[in-house]
């Protein structure tokens, strides 16, 4: 795997902020201040075994000084999330990646309208704070089963004051998209959480005729699609005429690495972003759930995304 630069990070605290919820404060040892970002970024945690998790940052854009992220216990995860938790106490060393942004605010929006469901509302709090600190007309719409198992909850409340709204599922009350209105094109919606939440977000804007550029959606999960089976196929490298070949068992990101390519990767799974690079002449499987419709015509994640019989690569 070829990673993006990994930091050492001293974790400087460790506090639940529910209780499934674990909110840390990273700083670097040394140097008083990290790289920046943008609101929607995430960072790579790297696992003691070499394998990465993306968590958003969901601390203030404007502090150089700290990153905090929001990590939810996954009981029946993959273990991830159990290893942050047992491990990440105060004092603590982590390896985090330079953030990475595949959910940023769009520049032309007059208003934002922030849909977080559980865990998923860590990058609309990033978002909200930075509204919120330039005036911006936002409202952030916040879905949990209750206020003890909402995330964050205290400090969004200090934060959005009357533009939070709360929809806590306990209480009787759900979210559902009819709420944010008819398109308007000065709105852009941004939605981040479980899967059946920004599914109804897609679905119910794409059917009250929203365009999908002004509807951004986060996802942390590979796309489920049990019945899909691979194929093998040909990539050839445009620089070079050469073809590999790509065997039905093995991502093209694989095949591309035994190549000498050194293509960035860290999720592998088609969540992160990293490993996006360009083709032409194809048509492409695309399997991955970060790259938006519009630069799906000439860019592909070749970490899970494959190709009908032939592809050519900008490479
Ligand atoms: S490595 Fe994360 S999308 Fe390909």
């Amino acid at each position: 795997m070829s990673a993006r630069i990994v930091m050492k990070l001293k974790v400087v605290e460790a506090v639940a902020t529910t209780p499934e919820v674990l909110r840390l404060t990273l700083v670097h040892p040394q140097r008083p201040e990290l790289p920046s970002w943008e609101p929607g970024a995430h960072v790579d945690l790297r696992l003691p075994d070499g394998r990465t998790r993306q968590y958003s940052l969901c601390g203030d854009p404007a502090d150089r000084g700290r990153y905090v992220l929001a990590i939810k216990r996954e009981d029946a995860g993959r273990g991830g999330s159990l290893w942050t938790h047992n491990n990440l106490v105060a004092g603590a060393v982590a390896h985090v990646s330079q953030p990475r942004n595949n959910f940023g605010l769009a520049a032309d929006a007059q208003r934002h309208l922030l849909i977080g469901g559980g865990i998923g509302v860590t990058p609309l709090a990033a978002m909200a704070r930075r509204l919120a600190s330039t005036g911006a007309d936002f409202t952030l719409h916040f879905c949990a089963r209750s206020a003890e198992q909402a995330p964050l909850l205290p400090e969004l409340l200090a934060l959005c004051g009357d533009r939070l709204r709360c929809w806590f599922s306990a209480e009787g009350s759900r979210f559902g998209p009819a709420i944010l209105g008819s398109p308007d094109e000065r709105i852009h919606v941004y939605a981040c959480g479980p899967q059946r939440l920004t599914d109804a977000v897609q679905t119910g804007l794409t059917a009250a005729g929203w365009p999908a550029e002004r509807v951004h959606v986060e996802h942390f999960v590979p796309m489920a699609d049990e019945n899909y089976k691979p194929e093998p196929f040909d990539a050839l490298i445009a620089s070079t005429g050469a073809v590999v070949h790509v065997p039905a068992d093995v991502s093209l990101l694989d095949v591309l690495s035994q190549r000498g390519f050194a293509i960035p990767s860290s999720c592998e799974m088609g969540v992160c972003g990293s490993c996006e690079c360009g083709y032409r002449d194809g048509t492409v499987i695309h399997r991955d759930v970060v790259l938006p419709v519009a630069k799906r015509q000439d860019r592909m994640m070749p970490c899970v995304s494959r190709a009908r019989t032939k592809v050519t690569l900008e490479l």
